[in-house]
Order: C-alpha cells, then sequence, then structure tokens
C-alpha cells in the first residue's frame, strides 16, 4: 500500500447563516495517497470546493483532524499554516488570480522568494518550470498579454515552485475551452508522472479520467471510491466510460 500524504478524520463543516445551520461535510474519513492523481467529483453543491479548502487549510475544520504528513494542519496557528501554504501546498484555482503588474516570469518565481529560498535556486527552477509549461517564449510578458489557456499554464508552474508535497486543484479547467482544458490536462498528467501527488476537484469526466483514484462526494461523505489504472492515453476512451459508468452509479 502506498504512503498516505494527506488524512482527515472525523472531518466535519457546518455554515450557519443567521438561524440556518448546513452541515456540508458530515464526519467524514479520507486518505490521500503519495504520488496518486486523486480526483473529488459529486454533483453541484455536494461539498467537493469545502473538502479541499479545508485539506489545504485554506479554510477552518469545524471538527475533526488533518494531518499532511502525518502532522496535523488543523489547529495551527495562522503563521506556522501561512509557512505550511507556502512550503508543502500548491494551489490551482478555475481562475490563474496572476498579480497583473508582475511578468509570468516573476509571478512564478515570486512565491519562492517569499521562502526565503536563494534567489538563484529559485531562479533556476523558475526556468525548469517555464520550460514544462511551455511559457519560455513568454516569460517577460504580463498576464493581461497572455490567453486564458497560458494564464492557467502559469498558474500550473506557480504551483509548483515550492515543491509541494500536494498541489491542490478546483476545477483548474473549469474557466478554458476544450483545446486549453486538454493542454492543461496534458500538463498536470505530466507534473503527475514525475511523482507529484495531486488532489484535483472536477465537473468534467475528461479530467477525471486522468486521475488513477476517483473520490465521490455525496451527503457530506465520500460514497465511493473508483481506482484506475496508471494514465496512458491510448486507453482514454476506456477510461472515460469506467469514471463515466462509475458516476453515473452514485447518481450524478
Ligand atoms: N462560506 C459559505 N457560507 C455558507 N454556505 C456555504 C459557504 N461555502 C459553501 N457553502 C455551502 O456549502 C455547500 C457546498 O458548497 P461547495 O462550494 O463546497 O460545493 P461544491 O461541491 O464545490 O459545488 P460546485 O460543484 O457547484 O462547485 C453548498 O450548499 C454551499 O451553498
Ligand atoms: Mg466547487
Amino acid at each position: 500500500m502506498n504512503e498516505i500524504v494527506l488524512e482527515g478524520n472525523g472531518l466535519c463543516k457546518t455554515f450557519t447563516n443567521g438561524q440556518v445551520s448546513t452541515n456540508v461535510i458530515r464526519n467524514m474519513d479520507v486518505a490521500i495517497y503519495k504520488g496518486d492523481f486523486t480526483v473529488i467529483m459529486g454533483t453541484s453543491g455536494a461539498g467537493k470546493s469545502t473538502l479541499l479548502y479545508m485539506l489545504s487549510g485554506i479554510d477552518t475544520v469545524t471538527s475533526g483532524e488533518i494531518l499532511l504528513n502525518n502532522k496535523r494542519i488543523d489547529q495551527l496557528k495562522e503563521k506556522e499554516m501561512t509557512t505550511i501554504r507556502r512550503e508543502d501546498i500548491g494551489f490551482i484555482f478555475q481562475e490563474p488570480n496572476l498579480l497583473d503588474d508582475f511578468t509570468v516570469f516573476e509571478n512564478i518565481a515570486m512565491t519562492g522568494y517569499l521562502m526565503n529560498k536563494d534567489r538563484k535556486a529559485v531562479n533556476e527552477l523558475t526556468n525548469t518550470l517555464l520550460e514544462e509549461v511551455d511559457m519560455m517564449d513568454h516569460q517577460d510578458k504580463y498576464p493581461s498579454q497572455l490567453s486564458g489557456g497560458q494564464k492557467q499554464r502559469v498558474a500550473v508552474a506557480r504551483s509548483l515552485i515550492n515543491q509541494p508535497g500536494v498541489v491542490f486543484a478546483d476545477e483548474p479547467t473549469g474557466a478554458l475551452n476544450a483545446t486549453q482544458s486538454e493542454a492543461a490536462l496534458d500538463l498536470l498528467t505530466a507534473v503527475h508522472m514525475k511523482g507529484q501527488t495531486i488532489l484535483m476537484v472536477t465537473h468534467d469526466i475528461r479530467a477525471a479520467s486522468r486521475a488513477n483514484r476517483l473520490l465521490y462526494i455525496k451527503d457530506g461523505k465520500i460514497d465511493g471510491i473508483l481506482q484506475l489504472d496508471q494514465f496512458d492515453s491510448g486507453s482514454l476512451k476506456d477510461r472515460e466510460k469506467q469514471v463515466f459508468d462509475f458516476v453515473m452509479s452514485k447518481g450524478w
């Protein structure tokens, strides 16, 4: 069995608006394995983003515990949590959220500089990542000069600059067209093949087919897990069918 890198035990999340409380995540146990490309699926409002934000320490838990590399992170002080977010966690959102006044190169390198790492080492890794995401020729451009797909590729590179234990992605292809989505998924697949652990929320069967493990969320719990073989583009159609049949069987 693979090593667990991230674990949630007895996780609960309740949102309260005035008199009304909603239990979005209900006593959920979840384990994410090192090196896996795990996807979370479920109907809209099922609590996928909420779960992702809790597991990555972006949002608090109502109760339960979260362990990252066997260390509890759910009760850390803000300062310690900021360090973990910068050091151990990469995040890719639906919108790239790049900083408009900084170049592509700077957008990627900045998080590295914030860690007080050796600038030269950060610059070298930035160059490597620029190549990986095929943005070498655009490194001096500003975000406003890029297409949506290019911006998202920069966001992927930025999420990797501190060589995080886990990269989290919430609908990373949600704002992209079909061609751009495919390119972004190819990139995430390549990153995964190099050993990076990825946890991604998606609505998209094609995107989910890149994963090797699928968690289906329903009523605040994990309602089913689909284990897939390692991705191989030759079997994409079969994988898509497997994922489709599985989520349909869960009432998606
Ligand atoms: N900050 C909040 N305050 C109150 N309710 C919230 C808050 N965030 C989420 N919710 C509620 O929690 C539930 C789950 O939301 P969440 O965003 O996790 O769903 P999701 O599965 O990511 O949905 P989608 O697929 O539409 O993105 C929804 O009913 C939502 O309205
Ligand atoms: Mg969501």
